[in-house]
């Protein structure tokens, strides 16, 4: 049996892949390479040794889910297939919803037409919005989403909740990201944004490798010990493995589970350039520019629900993601393209 990775030639998709093969599973790729190359894949099998089988196309297309479904023998689908960027989705609203509602309509329902009734959704920290409580646990309410984005994975997450609560055959992961960072520990794979990065470690790295001039911090008035935001950042190793955890509560036919996946410390903008320099031995020009829209003082998660239920901790340290995150950008100064 295999898993079905959608937008698994994607950041923490590629990352993921690498560690469901280094676990013996085998896996298919769906991806329309809207942000992303399909050459993270050689880099995938450079590590692993294995093959993916990678179906070029798109979520919301029923015939090559029909043509997936129908060749290869899914067990479960692991869906990160989805648009992403925080601004661009308030200026494309429509094309969000589409994206990430429609495509993920089709998706399950082509999966249960397929008798596949698992699943893995990357959700956010977003559905959160200002939270009612720090650290955040799965049972603080979900908030105001501030942004299209946000609201997809909010409404994402009840379609599929009430999926299964309607036919407790499919078990439903929900797993909530905080701030993925960091990569593969090789410098083969990382992130790879286009154009200027939206989040704040590719900017660092980018300024970094030279192709920007300073980082602008959005901010230093928060109630925060520096007055800059903070966040839960995480290694995006650890991330992935964490779907790995998840698909094995899968196999115990869980039902609907939700979890955090952060390490549950806090860092502030400062405290991550001051860490990226110590890690690196390099200098991050910043100047402090006015708040971005949007944006929260604090988010960091407790993360003791899926250490408790799923066995799964974050391993990496903050240097551990700053000196990852580094070797990839100065080994592939233009991502997966050189
Ligand atoms: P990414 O853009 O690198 O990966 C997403 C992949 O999905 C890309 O390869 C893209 O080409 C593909 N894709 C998009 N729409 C598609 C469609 N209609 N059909 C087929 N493929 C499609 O992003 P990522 O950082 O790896 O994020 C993966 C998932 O995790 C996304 O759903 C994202 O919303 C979610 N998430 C990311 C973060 C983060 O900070 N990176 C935080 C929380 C949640
Ligand atoms: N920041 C800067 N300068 C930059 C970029 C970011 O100061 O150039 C600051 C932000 O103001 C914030 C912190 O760095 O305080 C982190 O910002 P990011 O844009 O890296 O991350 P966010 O927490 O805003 O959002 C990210 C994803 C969302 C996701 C959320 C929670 O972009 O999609 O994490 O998982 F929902």
């Amino acid at each position: 049996m295999a898993i079905l990775v959608t937008g698994g030639t994607g950041y923490i998709g590629s990352h993921t892949v690498v560690e469901l093969q280094n676990n013996g599973y085998d896996v298919v790729v769906l991806d329309n390479l809207s942000n992303s190359s399909v050459k993270s894949l050689d880099r995938v099998k450079a590590i692993t040794g294995k093959d993916v089988k990678f179906y070029e196309g798109d979520i919301r297309d029923r015939k090559i889910l029909e043509k997936i479904f129908d060749n290869e023998k899914i067990d479960s689908c692991i869906h990160f297939a989805g648009l992403k960027a925080v601004g661009e989705s308030v200026e494309k609203p429509w094309e969000y919803y589409d994206n990430n509602i429609t495509g993920t309509l089709t998706l399950v329902d082509e999966m249960r037409k397929h008798g596949v009734k698992n699943i893995i959704f990357s959700s956010s920290a977003t559905v959160y919005g200002d939270p009612a409580q720090i650290p955040i646990t799965e049972e603080c309410p979900k908030g105001q989403c501030t942004n299209p984005y946000g609201w997809t994975k909010s409404m994402l997450e009840q379609i599929l909740s009430d999926m299964q609560k309607a036919d407790n055959e499919w078990n439903v992961v929900l797993l909530r990201y905080f701030n993925p960072i960091g990569a593969h520990q090789s410098g083969t794979m990382g992130e790879n944004p286009n154009g200027i990065p939206n989040n704040l470690m590719p900017y660092i790295t980018q300024v970094a490798v030279g192709k920007r001039e300073e980082l602008g911090v959005f901010g230093n008035d928060y109630d925060t010990p520096d007055g800059t935001g903070v966040r839960d950042y995480i290694h995006v190793v650890d991330l992935a493995d964490g779907h790995v955890k998840a698909l094995k509560k899968i196999e115990e036919n869980a039902g609907l589970c939700i979890y955090n996946l952060g390490t549950g410390t806090g860092y502030s903008v400062l405290d991550i350039v001051k860490n990226f320099e110590e890690a690196n031995n390099l200098k991050i020009p910043y100047s402090i520019k006015p708040r971005r829209a949007g944006d929260i003082a604090t988010c960091y998660a407790d993360p003791s629900k899926a250490k408790k239920e799923l066995g799964w901790e974050a391993k990496y340290g903050i240097k551990e993601m700053c000196a990852d995150s580094w070797r990839w950008q100065k080994n592939n100064p233009n991502g997966y393209e050189d």
